[in-house]
């Protein structure tokens, strides 16, 4: 740290509303720099310029969210012209301001998260959160330890906690990554080694159970570690699309009499087609009884923990827990969460402190390393999205949003079994509602007619939906992780889709 006396303090001029007005002398700390001649970088602007290009830039915001509503579902625009209109060579000077006109063509041509999107399993991106995304690369700190960046390390930490809480699993501890796949990678490499001790001896024969409806991101774990995909044992799933817990103890007792070695069970909590729920209590005492990891992926609906726990009892019976707040936290994107019950294990698969990175001292808090538990060095300040966020809405403001959420899947559902021409395809767990079309008549065509349904849906740019495949049989499919959508939102569904059917069929 430079000593004292070569700072001196800048006031900033204020040109807005003062920042948390507040009249607590530690939160009103001056900003302070360094003594000396300025000297300007060809890539330094001054604040002044900073300041006319964040108007400019919060103005298109504000603008795009004041119109978000009437936008339509999907920018008619093909993949050529986008190719086109962003395929232009690097400018050799520098275009200053006008370089920001052209992001009024990305606005355009974005597929946008507006109130009637209901496609995969996308949070909505709460605003107050990609305001603080901003001031988080203009800070730009490096997460990797408290001595790289005090303050992240602690509301990290504090969010972490958060989350834990939320979700029933207090005293886990954990840290934001990029999204699910990349927390159920650390998890299964936690699993590999707490049971193989595989980050010291390499990978050996393993294996590792998931219902039939896990999400892709654990097949391509698996074999990223080296495990091989083959090592996957799936396991079938009832009527309801859960993990039948009964095949599972056959296929660990069965793999295990012939020699095989068990390391690891994944319960998913809200799978990704039709958010069903694997009996998380039940895989929890059959992964005890064999001494198994049990990794939950809770990335589509353990957060909905928060506004229905009953619904998720179990959860805090997992090693290790997958969380997506860019989902049902309605935070931007990325914002993913691995926790986990014991720090150690962490420590254990990812703990590799080159000499440069080592910690001296011995304060625990000032030593803690996230590179100690996670597979990242280099890592954002995604808390600092979420930390405010949930203190300006505060947890009931997100309880209420997941709840509205999973009453408008209920309607939905409702609304399609009151429909002749439409038929529920899966049970409604969560929020994600799977039908189709049907008459009789074209049983047989009743595939590729949803197919061109969907496509037609998204053309007519009133709703966005996406599929999925269940038993077989192609699905459209509406999944609620939106803040945004109201119950008249909801109430056009079906009618779209029957205008989007009569499209199709020429009726
Ligand atoms: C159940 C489940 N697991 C994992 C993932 C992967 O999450 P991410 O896209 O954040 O990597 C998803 C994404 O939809 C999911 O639904």
């Amino acid at each position: 740290m430079p000593p004292a006396a070569t700072l001196h303090h800048l006031s900033l001029p204020r040109t807005a509303p003062s920042l948390g007005s507040t009249s607590d002398p530690k939160v009103s700390q001056p900003i302070r720099c360094l003594r000396g001649e300025p000297v300007m970088s060809a890539l330094d602007i001054s604040p002044e310029e900073f300041h006319s290009l964040a108007v400019q830039i919060t103005d298109l915001a504000t603008r795009f969210l004041t119109a978000l509503p009437t936008l339509p579902s999907f920018p008619s625009v093909s993949g050529q012209q986008t190719r086109e209109r962003f395929g232009e060579p690097l400018p050799e000077s520098g275009l200053k301001g006008a370089a920001l006109g052209k992001l009024e063509e990305v606005v355009a041509m974005i597929r946008p998260p507006s109130p009637r999107f209901y496609g995969y399993v996308l949070g909505s991106g709460e605003p107050v959160a990609a305001l603080a995304d901003l001031l988080a690369s203009i800070l730009n700190q490096n997460v990797t330890a408290w001595r790289s960046s005090p303050a992240a390390v602690a509301i990290e930490k504090q969010v972490i906690a958060w989350l834990a809480a939320a979700v029933g699993c207090s005293g886990f501890s954990g840290s934001l990554c990029s999204g699910a796949s990349a927390a159920n990678l650390m998890a299964l490499a936690m699993a590999r080694d707490a049971k193989l001790s595989g980050a010291e001896s390499g990978t050996r024969a393993a294996i590792v159970y998931a219902s039939s409806e896990v999400h892709m991101s654990i097949p391509k774990a698996v074999a990223l570690l080296g495990l091989g995909r083959e090592s996957l044992h799936l396991v079938p799933c009832d009527g309801s699309w859960r993990m039948d817990v009964g095949a599972l103890q056959a296929a660990i007792e069965r793999d295990t009499a012939a020699g095989g070695k068990p390391i690891a069970v994944i319960a998913t909590a809200g799978t990704v087609n039709t958010g069903a729920i694997d009996p998380l209590e039940s895989i929890a005492a059959v992964s005890r009884r064999h001494d198994l990891w049990l990794h939950i992926d809770g990335a589509y609906g353990a957060l909905a923990a928060l506004a229905s726990p009953d619904r998720l009892r179990g959860l805090a019976q997992a090693d290790s827990l997958s969380l997506d707040p860019h989902k049902w936290l309605y935070q931007p994107v990325d914002c993913g969460a691995l926790l986990y019950r014991s720090a150690a294990a962490a420590r254990a698969a990812f703990s590799q402190t080159g000499e440069y990175a080592r910690s001296f001292g011995s304060d625990p808090i000032e030593t803690f390393a996230f590179f100690e538990e996670s597979m990242e060095l280099s890592r954002r300040f995604r808390a600092l999205k979420l930390w405010l966020s949930m203190r300006y809405h505060g947890a009931e403001a997100f309880r209420t949003a997941i709840r509205s959420d999973l009453q408008h899947a209920a309607d939905l559902a409702a609304m399609i079994g009151n429909t002749a021409d439409l038929e529920l395809l899966a049970p409604v767990e969560l929020s994600a509602v799977c039908f189709r079309y049907r008459r009789a008549a074209m049983e047989k065509d009743l595939d590729r007619v949803n197919a061109a349904i969907l496509k037609r849906v998204i053309e007519r740019g009133r709703i966005y939906l996406s599929n999925a495949s269940i038993a077989g049989r192609f699905a459209l499919r509406a999944c609620f992780v939106n803040h945004r959508t109201t119950d008249s939102d909801v109430a056009e569904i079906v009618p779209e889709v029957l205008a989007a059917s009569r499209d199709v069929l020429g009726t």
